[in-house]
């Protein structure tokens, strides 16, 4: 750690808009004043944005409203002047065709958002999986001072005695309808136990994941991930947080700072650790590539190799986000890794603190929830990055969350074309599948969807199901939810929509998955497959125009993070000039 705070006081970007007597500054601070603020909040304390992605139709982000309140009070305590900015909220239950295609737009909103206007730092109130990257994202870009608060997740679910998880129980469910085990009207009733109060999903999806990664890397208060949505440490952890983005902007502390190479790779590890969704992979990319970090997929798989998943959470396990707080939550699970020499302990948080200096004194309250390493979930819990001639660029797979026994498997490809056509087929009793073969689905990545949705743990044939067999190995260049399972790989790259030799997998083909040697390989000979690709023609629809034609044109792979080209990297914080 070698951050030294900058001298104050001094003066701040907000007092190119609000100090002085010019005509230009009045017209700034004059208009501001119909909010009835007294004139010395222009004296040249700390702006501080709260950057809000409360929307009605965000509902995990429903209660941010109120929650924002907490971070004013903060705020207003530590001497700045706080001023509640609502931001671009990429819901992921409600946008389509998938809120992944807006995580980009989002994150290019609101870092325009920050650096247009007279704001010092930044505090980021995010929860549902997308708001989370996007706002971060945008933070790096501008590098202003910025820290996290998440909404925090949802209370436990329960459905006849038994703990409902956010996502993972409505794809067992819907499975179990397709099975025969379950009537419609029990899935109905099931529907309205899983929601129990405001906040984010309550498995360890990816909200709670990427909550997680922000306190990880460094850019939220130690233990903020964990607290329930409507827990009134909620509200302090709010408040808390207000009062701190002041003193780090007097400091300059900027996500820069916080934001190094090694508190990546302690998200990385961090992520193996909680069985973390696989979404991570591609937001941590594309956040390191808005700060400047040479971030690769590799660094996944190195990182995360030798990390057993110690945090018994659904999906992977059986517990819940409630649970693991009272267990301790994370900062319990960051002092493990540090023990067990798997931390950079001096990596720099937004708190000042180091990141060992936060945890090293904090105590796990349960044991069947943070595990101990001889009983964790598995010994290796990172993200397995597979290469081959099937992913030249890589694929994921996330081994916690999959069948030990399929991790080798060869199998017979049975090819969808696109979702639609997946949809179209699965059901059919005629189709020629079974549990021996690898389900291929193509034309679900960045390009292809548009936007990579989550639809890489394609449900099962009914047929198979029905056999009491409940995972096959799936292959896509799609994203898989957090709260998924399943010996899924994902983000096949390049995509299928790109040319990538998923595009040019046939039905029959027959596919080797080799996890222990990071392998998937389609048996095909190479002259084969370079006879198939120089035949291939797209097949994905073009937008014609607007964003989607804007996201298509520039959107990067999933093995960098499917980032817009053009947005990577760090723009800064200088003001433009007055059009006045
Ligand atoms: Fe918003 Fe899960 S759908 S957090």
């Amino acid at each position: 750690m070698t951050f030294k705070p900058a001298p104050w006081p001094r003066k701040l970007r907000s007092q190119h808009w609000f100090g002085g007597t010019s005509r230009d500054t009045i017209y700034h601070r004059g208009w501001l004043k119909n909010q009835g603020h007294p004139h010395d909040l222009f004296d040249g304390r700390p702006v501080i944005g709260i950057l809000n992605t409360w929307s009605d139709l965000t509902p995990c982000n429903g209660h941010l409203r109120e929650l924002a309140e907490k971070v004013k009070a903060g705020v207003w305590e530590a001497g700045g002047f706080p001023v509640e900015v609502p931001v671009f909220s990429a819901s992921e239950n409600t946008f389509r065709p998938t809120a992944m295609m807006y995580r980009n737009l989002a994150a290019l909103a609101v870092e325009e958002a920050m650096r247009a206007q007279p704001i010092d730092g930044a505090v980021l109130m995010v929860g549902c999986d997308k708001t989370t990257p996007s706002l971060i994202m945008a933070a790096a870009s501008t590098d202003i001072p910025s820290i996290v608060v998440t909404g925090g997740p949802m209370l436990n679910g329960y459905f006849r005695g038994e703990r409902v998880g956010s996502g993972t129980h409505l794809w067992k469910f819907s499975e179990a309808v397709k099975a025969g085990e379950m009537t419609q009207e029990e899935f109905l009733e099931a529907e309205a136990s899983m929601s129990r109060s405001t906040g984010s999903c309550n498995t360890m999806g990816t909200a709670s994941t990427m909550a997680s990664m922000a306190e990880a890397l460094g850019m939220a208060l130690s233990g903020n991930a964990a607290i329930p949505a409507v827990d009134s440490r909620r509200r302090v952890m709010a408040q808390m947080t207000g009062r701190r983005i002041v003193q780090m902007v007097k400091d300059d502390l900027k996500p820069s700072d916080v934001m190094t190479k090694p508190a990546f790779e302690n998200a990385i590890r961090t992520n193996a650790a909680i069985g973390g969704s696989t979404n991570a992979v591609i937001h941590l990319l594309a956040m390191a590539g808005r700060v400047g970090v040479d971030l690769t997929l590799d660094d996944w798989d190195r990182c995360g190799r030798d990390v057993p998943t110690i945090v018994n959470l659904m999906p992977s396990g059986k517990y819940l986000m409630e649970e693991f707080f009272y267990a301790g939550g994370l900062p319990v699970v960051i002092k493990r890794l540090g023990e067990a020499g798997l931390l950079h302990k001096d990596a720099l948080t937004v708190s000042g603190e180091t990141m060992w200096d936060q945890v090293k004194d904090v105590v796990n309250w349960n044991e069947d929830v943070i595990l101990p390493a001889e009983k964790a979930l598995t010994q290796s819990g990172g993200i397995v990055v597979l290469k081959g001639n099937l992913a030249p660029k890589g694929a994921v797979l996330k081994p916690s969350a999959a069948t030990p026994a399929l991790m080798v498997h060869r199998g017979r490809a049975v090819v969808f074309e696109d979702i639609d056509d997946y949809k179209a087929r699965i059901n059919d009793e005629a189709l020629d599948i079974d549990e021996t073969c690898v389900m291929v689905l193509k034309n679900c990545g960045p390009k292809g969807y548009p936007g990579m949705a989550e639809v890489g743990n394609m449900g099962l044939p009914p047929k198979v199901l029905r056999k009491g067999i409940t995972d096959m190995v799936r292959i896509s260049d799609a994203r898989m939810s957090g709260t998924a399972y399943g010996t899924v790989v994902l983000h096949t790259s390049p995509e299928a929509a790109a040319g990538g030799p998923l595009a040019v997998v046939q039905s029959g083909d027959f596919i080797t998955l080799d996890v222990p040697n990071r392998t998937l390989r389609l048996e095909i000979s190479d002259d084969e497959l370079a006879a198939r690709l120089a035949a291939w023609q797209p097949r994905h629809e073009q937008a014609a125009s607007g964003y989607a034609w804007l996201h298509q044109q520039h959107v990067e792979g999933a093995d960098t993070g499917a980032d817009l080209d053009f947005l990577k990297g760090c723009r800064g914080r200088e003001v433009g000039k007055d059009s006045h």
